[in-house]
């Protein structure tokens, strides 16, 4: 396992799925971490569950389209820790599908603010206190499978992914001068609480999703989160800017 001992910083929508285990790891790994998400209950249990097994970490409250919870995370984790070192801006969702046809604007505008709206502002107020530090850092976004290609009736969710690679890379370079890593994983199918849901109504569906991965399984939420403490430790110095998919295979050009 890699090591962020002595290192300070922040896990969007950390209370369930991906953002809890990606917490948790940077946890095991030695970090002091800033749970936040908007249900108190789900990121104070993540908070419990670091305690229990001998971690450092806080909550706080952020809704993460907000600019001004993106301003008071990083002010939190200065609070606790001492300095910004990494930032796993995970939160994102997702609506039912429907094709473009049949969209609506402010469903669009929704998905937008939270899913690259949001990393945005997360982003500016990161990589400004990473700047004044001058010490570097590293930030993790969570894009998806769905932006590396396109999806039937996702076309908010996939655009707002797509964005977020654009977002992501264009980061990396402006971060760079600074020694501040911007990179993006992209899950595949991972199975969180609405993927175990969905597996379970729509068995058949949810198998032929598996039989198109190579790896032929969903990912759990521990391998997502161990390859954003990699791509936030020094064992990941010379990354950045990638999108880097952990999807079993999913996405390979066949
Ligand atoms: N699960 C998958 O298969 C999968 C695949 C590809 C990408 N992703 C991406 O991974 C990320 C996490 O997904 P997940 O499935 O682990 O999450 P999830 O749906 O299990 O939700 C995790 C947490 O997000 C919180 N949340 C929702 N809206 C929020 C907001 N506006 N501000 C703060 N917190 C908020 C919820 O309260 C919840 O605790 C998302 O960006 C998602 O798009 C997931």
């Amino acid at each position: 396992m890699v090591s962020m001992e002595g290192k300070s910083g922040l896990v969007t929508a950390a209370g369930d799925g991906i953002g809890r285990a990606s917490a948790l790891a940077f946890a095991a790994a030695g970090a002091t971490v800033l749970v936040s998400d908007l249900d108190d209950d789900a990121g104070q249990e993540t908070v419990r569950l670091i305690r229990e097994a001998g971690g450092t970490a806080d909550y706080l409250h952020a809704d993460a389209a907000s600019e001004s919870d993106a301003a008071a995370l990083v002010a939190k984790v200065l609070q606790i820790g001492g300095t910004l070192d990494f930032a796993h801006n995970n939160a994102g969702i997702s609506t039912a599908t429907k094709p473009i046809t049949d969209q609506e604007g402010a469903e669009w505008e929704r998905i937008l603010a939270i899913n690259l709206i949001g990393v945005m502002y997360g982003m500016k107020h990161q990589m400004r206190q990473m700047k004044d530090q001058g010490e570097g850092g590293a930030i993790v976004n969570t894009a998806s499978t769905a932006g590396l290609s396109g999806s039937w009736g996702l076309s908010p969710y996939v655009s707002s992914k797509w964005g977020l690679i654009g977002l992501t890379k264009t980061g990396a370079i402006e971060g760079s001068s600074a020694g501040i890593r911007v990179n993006a994983i992209c899950p595949g199918a991972t199975m969180t609480t609405a993927l175990q849901h969905w597996s379970e109504e729509v068995p058949e569906q949810f198998q032929q999703v598996l039989d198109a991965i190579p790896l032929g399984r969903g990912a759990e939420s521990e391998e997502q989160a161990a390859a954003v403490v990699w791509l936030c430790s020094s064992a990941a110095s010379y990354i950045t800017g990638v999108a880097l998919a952990v999807d079993g295979g999913m996405t390979i050009p066949r």
